[in-house]
């Protein structure tokens, strides 16, 4: 395979300031490669939503340029572009229109031309992927904030994209809902190789499940890497409104404040019980 088709997604200069003149963009460089799992962590308002409606292509005006599996996104029709890959928007309500939970999740596949027991299927697979199987007769209207999260995903989900933008996909979603979600997304890109690229502030999550991380401060590129490289010191995640995983900021802490010399700063709790256990002279 050539090095161009193994990037799914790549922003060249990408730079938007809206009508009122918000610079919300601001030269953004970014890659990510066939059957990556991508977050764009940013405190509100650094640029999240505009970069995914950028890459999307639902916002055309923007300076630079934007290639889907090497495609240039303003020289690509909107069928093409959701032919390839498919928006979660952040808020549900301006995803969802159709009367029941059934009929949404079917439109797409429909519009697909899918003969209607392949669209009985996959809308039934994706209803049970997201833990809505139960009220697919449902007026969409009256699903709660987090069952109106999982329907658009099922959306996503029943037309089978390749690649996936999903802006906030856990925000809204309870504890667990939060936990089953990334593992379902996780389970996409490991099995089925759909490449990810997601929005968010959940830091404690992401690290369980992301690859790589861009963390974004007022639309420019503040860090990006793998998890381990991008959360660093407490002050500097501060610095661009966001702090660290809760584990690494106690590891952190006991480092700083209790001097207990750990060499890293470990992500998620298994990670810290080792490090933990370590340190307590328990395992050598
Ligand atoms: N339609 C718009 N017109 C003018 N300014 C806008 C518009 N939409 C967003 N902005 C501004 O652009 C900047 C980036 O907004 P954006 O919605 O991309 O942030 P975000 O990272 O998605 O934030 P959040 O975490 O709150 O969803 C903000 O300063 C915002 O005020
Ligand atoms: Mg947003």
């Amino acid at each position: 395979m050539s090095g161009l088709t193994q990037i799914a997604i790549e922003t060249r200069g990408l730079s938007y300031n809206y009508p009122d003149r918000t610079a919300a963009l601001a030269d953004i460089n970014i890659a990510v490669k066939k059957g990556g799992f991508t977050g764009i962590l940013g405190s509100n308002g650094s640029g999240k939503t505009t970069m995914l409606r950028c890459v999307d292509g639902l916002i055309r005006n923007f300076g630079g340029t934007v290639l889907i599996e090497g495609r240039d996104v303003k020289k690509l029709s909107p069928r093409e572009i959701y032919s390839r890959m498919g928006l979660v928007f952040q808020n549900p309500d301006d995803q969802l229109f159709a009367g029941t939970l059934w009929e949404d999740v079917a439109f797409g596949p429909t519009n697909m031309g899918f003969a209607s027991n392949e669209i009985d299927r996959r809308v039934k697979a994706a209803l049970a992927d997201v833990e809505l199987d139960g009220l697919a007769g449902k007026s969409i209207q009256h699903l709660s904030f987090g069952q109106k999260k999982r329907a658009c995903i099922a959306g996503l989900l029943a037309m089978g994209h390749g690649i996936l933008l999903l802006d906030e996909p856990t925000a809204g979603l309870d504890p667990m809902g939060e936990y089953r979600m990334m593992r379902l997304l996780a389970k996409l890109n490991r099995e089925n190789g759909t490449t990810i690229l997601m929005a968010t502030h959940s830091v404690d999550l992401v690290p369980l499940f992301l690859d790589e991380l861009i963390i974004l401060s007022r639309g420019q590129v503040h860090r990006h890497g793998s998890p381990e490289d991008v959360f660093t010191a407490p002050e500097e995640m501060a610095g661009v409104k966001l702090r660290l995983p809760q584990i690494a900021e106690l590891i952190h802490e006991l480092k700083h404040k209790d001097n207990i010399p750990f060499d890293r700063l470990p992500l998620t709790v298994g990670e810290a019980r080792r490090e933990i256990i370590r340190k307590m002279g328990i395992l050598t």
